[in-house]
């Protein structure tokens, strides 16, 4: 399969939506389970554009919950993939709300994604690497880089113990 680098631009997915009474948690604000949904399918819809492929979620790094969110105000999120592997790649998203009466907005979570591009027989098939566009998709990567390099290294390290 060819796998001619893609930018990370061309890839890169949005979600906009309004929060509703279903979305709140007992507070009165969006759940946190609920933006983490969004944000999941966020990631899940550039991880298709990049790889043309099924994907499944494989991991979720270093979520913060930066501020509440409260009802009937817009939620603005956005997925971008910054680090590609042979089969997996990782997407930053990050979400922002909206007061929809003033337009002030606010940065309110952020997290990594990391996703498996699967065949048609639900084996993790080889994508394209993305081509990094920005200051941040550069910064991203080699962050995204060194995760995978030591969770590499500690599965490594972990077999070698076993077989002792
Ligand atoms: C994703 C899945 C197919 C990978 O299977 P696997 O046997 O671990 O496959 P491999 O060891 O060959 O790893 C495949 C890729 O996943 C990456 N990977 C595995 N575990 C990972 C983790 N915890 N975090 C990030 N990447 C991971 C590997 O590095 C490899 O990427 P690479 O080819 O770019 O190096 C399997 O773990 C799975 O089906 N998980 C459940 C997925 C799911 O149901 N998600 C929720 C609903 S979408």
């Amino acid at each position: 399969m060819p796998t001619a680098p893609k930018t990370a631009s061309e890839s890169q997915s949005h979600i906009t939506w309004i929060v509703q009474p279903e979305d709140l948690n007992i507070h009165g604000s969006l759940f946190g389970g609920r933006l983490l949904s969004l944000m999941d399918k966020c990631a899940a819809m550039a991880a298709m554009r990049h790889s043309r492929r099924n994907c499944v979620t494989v991991s979720i790094d270093k979520v913060d919950f930066v501020a509440p969110v409260k009802h009937g105000f817009l939620l603005d999120l956005t997925a971008r993939v910054h680090f590609t592997a042979r089969t997996s790649m990782e997407i930053y998203v990050d979400a922002w709300a909206e007061n929809p009466l003033t337009g002030d907005r606010k940065n309110v979570c952020k997290a990594f994604f990391s996703f498996v591009a699967l065949d048609g027989d639900s084996q993790p098939t080889p994508i394209p690497p993305v081509e990094l566009e920005t200051d941040q998709d550069r910064q991203l990567n080699a962050e995204a880089q060194a995760r995978y390099d030591a969770r590499k290294k500690s599965a490594s390290d972990s077999r070698r113990i076993v077989k002792k």
